[in-house]
């Protein structure tokens, strides 16, 4: 006999439940979910069979995942529209190619993979239960890979443009990453040389990697060095004739405005033949546009300087010996990066 059906039908709890609706509480659920979903599709190397035209499991489309898991995730993956059934085989949708294209995957990277560990975090770090540096890092090696992705689409272009109006020759980047600008550059600039100098070892790492594959190795020098410690700076560093700092100059302001100023002064004396001191910087303007209130409480959790307005680095770079002639900024597209084209006062 067919069971009795009962529907429950309660104000209270439609009212509860229409109210986590409304909240967008099950959107947001999901997007988190999706992000470790398609970070999930790239790392497991299934993104990649997939693009090899592996497109069945038979074929190796799922190889590499748990037997029995990987029927399953792709599952999940149709429900949310990033991957269909199309043609006998697996394809992404045009959302699932979206999500995955370079700049997508760049700025997830950046938030899931380096960021991740002190996101999951915050109410420690919020509380003092953890400190920054101690007992939670952000990870060195994807930061550099995915911001070498990203600059590489965006910036590489003012580096190029700044440098060559100035007649550059070597460039020295410092806090280079994973090396994506002085790389592109040299492939921009034939005659181009140059030197990248980053905290991280991983980072350097990764700027090393990049220029092999990229066949300009025999160009560019890659050295674990303090971004604000130039007298500490190997004498490959200080004999650049242009110089430049990106995403980097504002996490001194963790010692205050004023050591910015003298880092500003020391980069001066430490390159006296420099041309140019190219100064990118990224401009937090207090909304949620293009994820500005993401980069801010990434800032805020690792303790690192703010990073400032265009008006606020005016008057830091006034108070130096160093003079910003021009600004170049992208206000349609991109990360929100401007670049000051500093050089030494007449
Ligand atoms: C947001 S990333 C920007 C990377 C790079 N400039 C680019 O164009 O892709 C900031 C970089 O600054 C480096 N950095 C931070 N503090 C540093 C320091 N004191 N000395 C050298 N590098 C530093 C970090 O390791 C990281 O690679």
């Amino acid at each position: 006999m067919e069971p009795e059906l009962v529907a429950l039908r309660d104000g209270a709890q439609l009212d509860i439940w229409q109210d986590f609706r409304l909240s967008t509480m099950p959107e947001i659920i999901s997007a988190m979910n999706l992000c470790h979903a398609v970070f999930a599709l790239v790392d497991t190397g299934v993104l990649a069979n997939l693009r090899a035209g592996r497109r069945l499991p038979e074929n190796g489309l799922l190889d590499g995942v748990v037997d029995g898991m990987g029927e399953g995730f792709l599952t999940y993956l149709r429900m949310r529209g990033v991957v269909e059934v199309r043609d006998g085989g697996y394809s992404l949708t045009r959302k699932g190619e979206l999500l995955t294209g370079d700049v997508a995957l760049a700025r997830l990277g950046i938030y899931l993979e380096a960021y991740g560990p002190v996101m999951s975090r915050m109410s420690d770090l919020l509380t003092g239960r953890a400190t920054y540096g101690a007992d939670v890092e952000r990870r060195g090696g994807p930061l550099a890979r995915h911001c070498a992705t990203l600059f590489s689409v965006f910036h590489t272009p003012v580096l190029v443009r700044a440098m060559r109006g100035r007649g550059v020759r070597t460039v020295l980047d410092v806090g280079c990453g994973g090396g994506g600008l002085l790389v592109d550059a040299c492939l921009a600039d034939e005659e181009l040389t140059g030197v990248g100098l980053d905290i991280s070892a991983d980072a350097v790492e990764e700027a090393r990697r990049l220029a092999g594959r990229a066949g300009v190795a025999d160009r560019v020098e890659f050295v674990v060095g303090d971004a604000f410690a130039p007298h500490t700076w190997p004498a490959a560093a200080r004999a650049a004739d242009g110089m430049c700092v990106v995403s980097a100059l504002h996490e001194l302001f963790r010692d205050g405005e004023q050591a910015v100023v003298d880092v500003l002064d020391a980069y001066r004396a430490t390159l006296p033949d420099a041309r140019i001191v190219l100064v990118g910087e990224p401009e937090i303007r207090y909304d949620a546009k293009d994820n500005d209130d993401d980069f801010f409480l990434i800032h805020l959790l690792t303790g690192q300087g703010m990073p400032r307005e265009r008006a606020e680095w005016l008057r830091v770079f006034d108070k130096s010996e160093l003079e910003c002639r021009r600004i170049y900024h992208r206000p349609e597209a991109g990360p929100r990066v401007c670049f000051y084209d500093l050089a030494p006062r007449n």
